[in-house]
């Protein structure tokens, strides 16, 4: 495998399912569409960063940490793993939660993934600055000066863009197993759909495809930053992942497509396409899609589809990373619109 020799820890319920997903592609009359359930990893409600928290803490471990610090959103799904991953490898665990997201109800800051962080005992830090990737950075390394004061052995695992992409060979790891699954599948994957947060999941997809010689196109979908800014993000971060895994030149520029659609109006925040893109696949398939990352991702993919961008007879892969115990801090999903200004089921 590309990632043999880097430290890690089993954390992944793996292979993770690669499905069809028949009666949406029928419904909408254009490409084959398949589902990689990395919603299905295992770890306290699964997600993709079960399968970056696997290198995170190998590094962690490899260093002699005893305790795990990191930053994200009230609703993260990072965070909520991190201190799951913690608890399961008996460390001690601080977090950070950083206020981003506007206007939120009270089920945002009790219910979801701001409830499991609580149930998994978790010691909780706020930063109430809003988005400001810097100042949470420099915040989380008091949280370490007070970890070491204590006499204890901090790591902190960061997504910032000045820090190695360790979490991204979780996903250069994913892309082999899909490939392998892909084996087994009539046809093969004509291109992969996956939302682009910290760019660690694209960017580890987009290295782990490349440096085994797949050209498959990868397309990001846009759930923090702006096309222009998540296209510079994910090229670095792609041809760093590409380095550590000694391929240092398997990624072009034009290998990174960001797409950002249905950001709008901002991380964490509905629109109505993605309130229906969401309905439409829980309808036809059963699946749950999240508000934040794959809700927005799938709106994306409804209108490449839409716009006639893949035949038929392609194959199309949606990554689904997770996301779904954020489901319950977004009650307004099936308000009736005058609550919400979101159309309510048909
Ligand atoms: C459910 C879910 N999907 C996608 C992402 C984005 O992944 P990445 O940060 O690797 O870009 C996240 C990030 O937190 C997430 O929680």
């Amino acid at each position: 495998m590309l990632t043999d020799g880097f430290p890690r820890v089993d954390l992944t319920h793996r292979p993770t399912p690669l499905e069809p997903m028949p009666n949406l592609s029928a419904h909408l009359g254009g490409p084959k569409l398949w589902i990689k359930r990395d919603d299905c990893t295992g770890l306290a409600m699964g997600g993709n960063k079960v399968r970056q928290l696997e290198f995170y803490v190998g590094e962690a471990l490899a260093e002699g940490a005893d305790t795990l610090i990191t930053t994200g959103a009230v609703q993260s799904n990072h965070v909520r793993l991190t201190i799951a991953a913690a608890r399961k490898l008996g460390l001690s665990c601080e977090v950070q939660l950083e206020e981003r997201v506007p206007g939120r109800s009270e089920s945002y800051y009790r219910s979801g993934n701001a409830m499991l962080n609580r149930l998994m005992g978790a010691k909780i830090h706020r930063f109430p600055a809003g988005e400001d990737e810097a100042g949470a950075e420099l915040a989380m390394q008091r949280i370490a000066e007070g970890v070491r004061s204590r006499g204890g052995r901090p790591h902190i695992i960061s997504l910032a863009q000045d820090h190695r992409p360790t979490g991204s060979l979780g996903y250069v790891d994913a892309a082999e197993e899909m490939m392998q699954q892909a084996g087994q599948m009539s046809g093969s994957i004509d291109a992969v759909a996956v939302t682009s947060g910290s760019g660690s999941t694209h960017a580890g997809l987009l290295a782990g495809l490349r440096a085994s010689g797949n050209s498959i196109p990868v397309f990001g979908f846009c759930a923090r930053r702006d096309a222009q800014a998540q296209r510079t993000r994910v090229l670095e971060r792609s041809a760093q992942v590409a380095a550590m895994i000694r391929h240092p030149d398997a990624i072009a520029p034009a290998d990174v497509l960001t797409d950002d659609r249905f950001l709008k109006p901002g991380y964490g925040l509905l629109s109505e396409a993605v309130v229906e893109a969401m309905r439409l696949v829980a309808f036809h398939e059963g699946i749950l899609l999240d508000p934040t990352y794959t809700g927005k991702a799938m709106a994306g993919l409804l209108a490449m589809i839409a716009e006639g961008c893949f035949s038929r007879t392609e194959n199309v892969v949606f990554v689904h990373t997770g996301g779904t115990p954020a489901l319950f801090a977004y009650p307004e999903l099936t308000d009736p619109p005058d609550a919400a200004g979101i159309p309510a089921a048909a």
